[in-house]
Formats: C-alpha cells, sequence, structure tokens
C-alpha cells in the first residue's frame, strides 16, 4: 500500500506542527518582541500622534486581552489586527466601530466570535483605530 508511508509523513507534520504551536502557547516561553502568546512580531513607530497615544491607551484596556500587546494577537483569544487581512482597503475604519458596538461573527480564524465591547465610545474607537493604522504602517501594511 502507498497510503501508509503517506500518512506517516502526514502525522509527523502534524505532529511537528502541533508541537511548535504547544511551544509558543507555553507561558513560561521566552518572550519574543511582545508576549508569549503573540501570533506576529509587531514594530511599534518611533512616535505616534497624540491622538493614537489615547488610543493606545484605550486599546490596551479593552481590546490587548483579546488581541494582543499592540495588536499581536494572542493565540488563545483572538488575531493580531497588524496583520494584512485587517488593512484599511479590507477592514475599513467603520468595520472597527461595528466590532466594538455589535462584535463580529466568527468568520476569518477559529477564536470564536468577539463579543461586543461594552461602555466603548465611538470616539474611543476612533482613537483605537489611529493607534491600529499606525502601527500597520509601521510594519508596511497600507
Ligand atoms: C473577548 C475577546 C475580544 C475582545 C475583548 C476584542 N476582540 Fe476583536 N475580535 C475577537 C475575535 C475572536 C475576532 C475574530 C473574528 C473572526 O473570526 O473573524 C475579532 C475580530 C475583530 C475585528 C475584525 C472585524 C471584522 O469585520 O472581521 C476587529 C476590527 C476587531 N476585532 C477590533 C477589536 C477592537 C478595536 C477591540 C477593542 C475595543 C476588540 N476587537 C476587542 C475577539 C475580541
Amino acid at each position: 500500500m502507498r497510503i501508509a508511508p503517506l500518512l506517516a509523513i502526514g502525522l509527523a507534520a502534524l505532529g511537528g506542527f502541533t508541537g511548535y504551536s504547544a511551544l509558543r502557547a507555553t507561558p513560561d516561553a521566552p518572550a519574543e518582541v511582545a508576549g508569549p502568546h503573540t501570533m506576529v512580531e509587531v514594530i511599534l513607530p518611533a512616535t505616534l500622534s497624540a491622538k493614537a497615544r489615547l488610543g493606545q491607551t484605550a486599546y490596551e484596556a479593552k481590546c490587548a486581552a483579546c488581541h494582543g500587546p499592540n495588536g499581536a494577537g494572542n493565540l488563545n483569544a483572538a488575531p493580531p489586527l497588524i496583520h494584512k487581512i485587517y488593512e484599511p482597503g479590507h477592514h475599513g475604519d467603520e468595520s472597527f466601530h461595528r466590532a466594538a458596538a455589535d462584535g463580529v461573527q466568527a468568520h476569518h480564524w477559529r477564536f470564536g466570535n468577539m463579543p461586543p465591547v461594552a461602555g466603548i465610545t465611538r470616539a474611543e474607537v476612533a482613537s483605537i483605530i489611529a493607534f491600529i493604522r499606525e502601527v500597520q504602517r509601521a510594519n508596511a501594511i497600507f
């Protein structure tokens, strides 16, 4: 049978892959740029606008627990926002406002739904968008 060796290779590849994610998900793994659960490396711009600095604070309070520090993602919770999928041409600013106000049905990833963010104002989300866009640009996502 030819299928057995193929299956063995497939399983070995799968083992390697899950082994890798398990390693990355270990809480005491050495911190990369941002932290042990992060999914992408994020470069912070040298300076942030005043609006983006406000947004950074709001982001840390209301989004970072799921989307990771500086939008780097969290293997256990939510995708990185510093990612090509969320560039302005694909997820415009309005999709951020909608996500915060109404939540998101899981569709791009396997993390499940994003619940609406309680008690957040449109102005706060606008500042978070400014922060995310400035960090995206520093990572060549525009
Ligand atoms: C409880 C966890 C959680 C929190 C808190 C959270 N998110 Fe999310 N968010 C998710 C998950 C999970 C997804 C991915 C859904 C999918 O599969 O596409 C997501 C997706 C998104 C998307 C993509 C929307 C789309 O149209 O596809 C945006 C934008 C977003 N989040 C912004 C935010 C912002 C801004 C905050 C803070 C104000 C925030 N999220 C807080 C879990 C969270």
